[in-house]
C-alpha cells in the first residue's frame, strides 16, 4: 500500500514494526514455532477451540508476523492469505513458509483498509495483529466488509482492564488503575507502537453497527506454570489474578440492516 493511503498511525507503526521485526522474531520465534496457540501464554487452539474446522475455509490473518499461526492453518487445510502491515515481518514469513513448504498469498497493508474484496472470506482472525494496532473503528468495519454472511471474525488482545492497570512507562501492570476507562480508544507512547482499545459497551456498539454478532468473548487466564517469552513470573501471577488478555469471537450476521 502507498504511504500516502496509510493513517498517520499506520505509517508510525510501520516504521516501528520495520525496526522491531528482527528482535522480536529473535526473542519470540522460539515460543511462536509453537504454533497454533493464543497469546503471550501460548493457549492451545486445540484447547479453546476458537477458530473450528478450518479446512476448505477461505481465511486471512490480520498483522500475521512472520506467519507462524498462517503456516500452521495452511497445514491443516484453509486457503490462507496473510496480512502485514510491515514489509520486514514479511520478509521474516516468506523465510518460514519456505522452510515448510507452505505457499499462500502475503499481502503487504494496513488492516484497516487492506485492498482485498468484499465478502472473501470465511475467517478473519489474529493474535495480538492488526486489530490491536490498527485504529478499530477502521479495523472492525473493515474486517466485517471482508467476512461472508456467517463469517467469523476473532482476534485476541489485551482486556481494557490491563491498559487501565498499566501505567504509562511501566514494565509492568500494577494492582491500581492508572489509565482513565471511558478515554480508552488510541494507547500512545514514545518509542512504541500505537495501540487500540475500546470499553466494553462501546465494543459491543461497534460490532452492532457492523452487523457483527457476539459469540464470546473468551478471558485467557493462564496455568500457574505458563511460561512466556513476552512475560515474567510477576505478569503471570497478576493474569492469574485479573484477566490480561482476552479473544473475541463474533460472527457476521446472517441479515442486513435496512441501511446497507
Ligand atoms: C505483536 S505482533 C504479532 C504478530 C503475530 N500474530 C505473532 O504472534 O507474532 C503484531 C503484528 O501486527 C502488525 N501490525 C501492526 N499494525 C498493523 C496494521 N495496522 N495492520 C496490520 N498489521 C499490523 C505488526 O507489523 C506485527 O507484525
Amino acid at each position: 500500500m502507498g504511504d500516502s493511503l496509510l493513517s498517520a498511525h499506520a505509517a508510525r507503526n510501520r516504521e516501528l514494526w520495520d525496526h522491531f521485526a528482527a528482535d522480536y522474531q529473535k526473542k519470540h520465534g522460539g515460543q511462536l514455532a509453537k504454533a497454533g496457540a493464543w497469546g503471550v501464554w501460548q493457549l492451545p487452539e486445540s484447547q479453546l477451540r476458537v477458530l473450528g474446522d478450518v479446512s476448505g475455509r477461505d481465511v486471512l490473518e490480520l498483522g500475521c508476523g512472520a506467519a507462524q499461526w498462517s503456516i500452521a492453518l495452511h497445514g491443516l487445510g484453509a486457503r490462507v492469505t496473510a496480512l502485514d502491515n510491515s514489509e520486514r515481518q514479511l520478509e521474516h514469513a516468506r523465510v518460514l513458509m519456505a522452510a515448510a513448504a507452505a505457499d499462500f498469498t502475503l499481502v503487504h497493508a494496513s488492516a484497516e483498509s487492506t485492498g482485498l474484496a468484499n465478502e472473501s472470506f470465511d475467517l478473519v482472525f489474529c493474535d495480538h495483529g492488526g486489530m490491536t494496532y490498527g485504529d478499530l473503528y477502521r479495523t472492525v468495519p473493515e474486517a466485517a466488509r471482508l467476512l461472508r454472511i456467517g463469517g467469523l471474525l476473532a482476534f485476541s488482545m489485551h482486556t481494557p482492564i490491563l491498559d487501565m492497570a498499566w501505567p504509562f512507562g511501566s514494565d509492568h501492570p500494577s494492582d491500581c488503575l492508572a489509565v482513565d476507562y471511558w478515554d480508552l480508544h488510541t494507547l500512545e507512547e514514545p518509542g512504541e507502537a500505537v495501540a487500540f482499545q475500546l470499553p466494553y459497551g462501546t465494543w459491543i456498539r461497534l460490532f452492532r453497527d457492523n452487523e457483527l454478532v457476539v459469540e464470546d468473548l473468551l478471558e485467557l487466564r493462564p496455568p500457574a506454570d505458563a511460561r512466556s517469552s513476552y512475560r515474567d513470573d510477576l505478569d503471570r501471577a497478576w493474569a492469574r489474578r485479573w484477566p490480561m488478555e482476552h479473544i473475541w469471537r463474533v460472527h457476521r450476521s446472517s441479515t442486513r440492516s435496512p441501511r446497507s
